[in-house]
This record gives C-alpha cells, sequence and structure tokens, in this order.
C-alpha cells in the first residue's frame, strides 16, 4: 500500500474515502475530484463498479489500468473493480465515506436519492464536492460521442486515456 504510514502505525486509525464510478474512461473532471479526495483523506479506494448490463468501450481491466496510470503520482489511491453494492464495498474495507463529484443541480436529484439510499443501508455517509467549473459539462459518455465523431477531446482526458480513445475508436472503425 502507498498509503502515508504515521497515523497507523502511532495506533489511529487511517481515514479512508471512496471514489466510486463506471469510469469508461476516467476524465480530467474524475480526475480532479480523487486529486481533491486524496488530499482529505489518508487512503482514497477508486471503485469501478461493474454494470453487466452495460457493454463497455474499455474493458474494466483497461479501466483500471488507465487510473492507476493516472492516479500514481498521488500515492495514496487505490484502484479496484467491485461488482455489488457500493455500501458492500465500503463495508468489507472499513471505508466510512463516498466521495462525489457534483457538475450541476441537476446531479444533485439522482445523487441524492443513492446518498440517502446508502445511508439508510449501511451509515455510510456521502460528501458531495463541487466541480471545477471547467469540467461542468463533462462526462465519459459524451468524451466517448465527441471523440467516436473526430471532435477533439484531447483537453477532456489525461493524454494516455486521449491516446487509448484514439486506439480503441481507430481500430473499431
Ligand atoms: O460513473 P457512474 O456510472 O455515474 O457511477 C454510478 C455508480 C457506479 C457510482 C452507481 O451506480 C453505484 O454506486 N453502483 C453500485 C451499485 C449500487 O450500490 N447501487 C445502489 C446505489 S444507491
Amino acid at each position: 500500500m502507498t498509503a502515508r504510514s504515521g497515523p497507523e502505525s502511532e495506533g489511529h486509525q487511517l481515514r479512508r474515502a471512496v471514489c466510486p464510478g463506471s469510469f469508461d474512461p476516467i476524465t480530467n473532471g474524475h480526475l480532479d475530484i480523487i486529486a481533491r479526495a486524496s488530499k482529505l483523506y489518508d487512503v482514497v479506494h477508486v471503485a469501478v463498479m461493474i454494470n453487466k448490463s452495460k457493454q463497455g468501450l474499455f474493458t474494466v481491466d483497461e479501466r483500471i489500468e488507465l487510473i492507476r496510470e493516472v492516479t500514481a503520482e498521488f500515492g495514496n489511491v487505490e484502484v479496484e473493480a467491485f461488482h455489488g453494492l457500493l455500501v458492500d464495498f465500503c463495508k468489507q474495507r472499513d471505508i466510512p465515506a463516498i466521495v462525489k463529484g457534483l457538475r450541476a443541480v441537476s446531479d444533485f436529484d439522482y445523487e441524492l436519492q443513492m446518498a440517502q439510499m446508502n445511508n439508510g443501508l449501511s451509515g455510510v455517509e456521502t460528501l458531495f464536492v463541487p466541480t471545477n467549473p471547467t469540467y461542468s459539462f463533462l462526462s465519459s459518455s459524451l468524451v466517448k460521442e465527441v471523440a467516436t465523431w473526430g471532435g477533439d477531446v484531447a483537453h477532456l482526458v489525461p493524454p494516455v486515456v486521449h491516446e487509448a480513445l484514439r486506439d480503441r475508436l481507430t481500430k473499431n472503425d
């Protein structure tokens, strides 16, 4: 584990949070939220939630690899896939907090429902972080759509993801 070792060795529990999502693929908006969470918590778990009914552009393993590459510099981010309820992911790892980005008021409606459901199921708290306005319009789906039709998404995703998108979409032609 790459987390800071100080607090645990002194008998304190590490403060953990999870940033969950589909990450198909990770965008600069996701990365901004993970970076900010990594400054607030000792360990940030990025959970790539598996949704078998949704066919992704990237496999779960590819998504994980891309996230690992772009979060390596933070030093306290762990990335893994999970199939099931987010609250079970949290329970199994002793994670008391979910960190989510809110892009706009329109996000709040569904996010509030999920936060209340998750809290009711297990007591886990959800903390909302306002998305950097630069990324308030950004989603993985839009990035994929724009990139599919040859639009420029270089400023919306990390360079390694841009390369992976180009590779995947060219090969799929
Ligand atoms: O990136 P997304 O697709 O908007 O992320 C949504 C996600 C994966 C965070 C959400 O669907 C989720 O938490 N799924 C796990 C299954 C679960 O716990 N469902 C109940 C939510 S109240």
